[in-house]
């Protein structure tokens, strides 16, 4: 399983913006949406295997969001980013004053989190690698048999607290190169990765003869 993390800075929480202005009004919704789009989608299918949660947040924090998309039940992803800056809009409309979790659409659930909280469970659990810039190169081991479980941020980078979280957290900081990429460029990467790693499995050995057959 590949299980992505974003941190989301600007995006207003409770869904108040126009699909005519992701970047500006939208708190940069637009990289969001292809981020989502680039975890999920494939020429001509959807990677199953994907789980992305999306911390959107917010001050003062009951207001922040998280969002969680599961590739196994995920449905109404089309491959434009409107679309699909559309759909996580309308789960947060629809989460908005709410105080628990809601599947606004299959396989998209949308509820009130703490994002320090939820930031700490999520790079808690070992192997998570942080992807950032200063770290040290990702290479294939990072990877092993294609999991992966990486958080990144927007194209705000993490905040002076979400930073000291992580460094503190004991992650593994990873590198894709010198350049500042894009975050979905990130996931991209990460994702070309994992399949490479993935490909590398040890093939089932051939079933031998059945025991007792003759
Ligand atoms: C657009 S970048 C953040 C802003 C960027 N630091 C800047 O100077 O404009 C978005 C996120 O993608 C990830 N990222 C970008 N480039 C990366 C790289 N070369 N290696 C690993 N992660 C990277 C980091 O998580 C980063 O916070």
């Amino acid at each position: 399983v590949r299980q992505i993390l974003l941190l989301a800075h600007r995006v207003p929480v409770g869904g108040a913006f126009t699909l005519n202005d992701l970047a500006g009004g939208g708190g940069r919704m637009d990289e969001v949406a292809r981020v989502v789009s680039t975890a999920f989608t494939l020429s001509n299918d959807l990677r199953r295997d994907v789980e992305l949660t999306i911390l959107f947040s917010a001050e003062p924090p009951p207001r922040a969001r998280r969002l969680r998309l599961d590739g196994r039940r995920l449905k109404f992803l089309n491959p434009d980013e409107r679309s699909t800056a559309a759909l996580l809009k309308n789960a947060l409309v629809r989460s908005a004053g709410v105080d628990r979790d809601v599947e606004a659409s299959p396989g998209l659930v949308v509820g009130p989190a703490n994002p320090a909280e939820e930031l700490r469970a999520f790079v808690g659990v070992p192997g998570t690698l942080w992807l950032t810039e200063g770290g040290t190169p990702l290479v294939a081991a990072d990877v092993p048999g294609g999991a992966v479980r990486a958080v990144l941020s927007d194209p705000t980078d993490p905040t002076p607290e979400e930073s000291e979280l992580l460094r503190s957290s004991g992650v593994q900081a990873r590198s894709l190169g010198r350049r500042s990429l894009r975050s979905s460029q990130c996931v991209d990467a990460l994702n070309q990765l994992a399949d490479g790693a993935e490909g590398e499995r040890p093939a089932e050995a051939p079933a031998g003869p059945r025991s007792g057959a003759n």
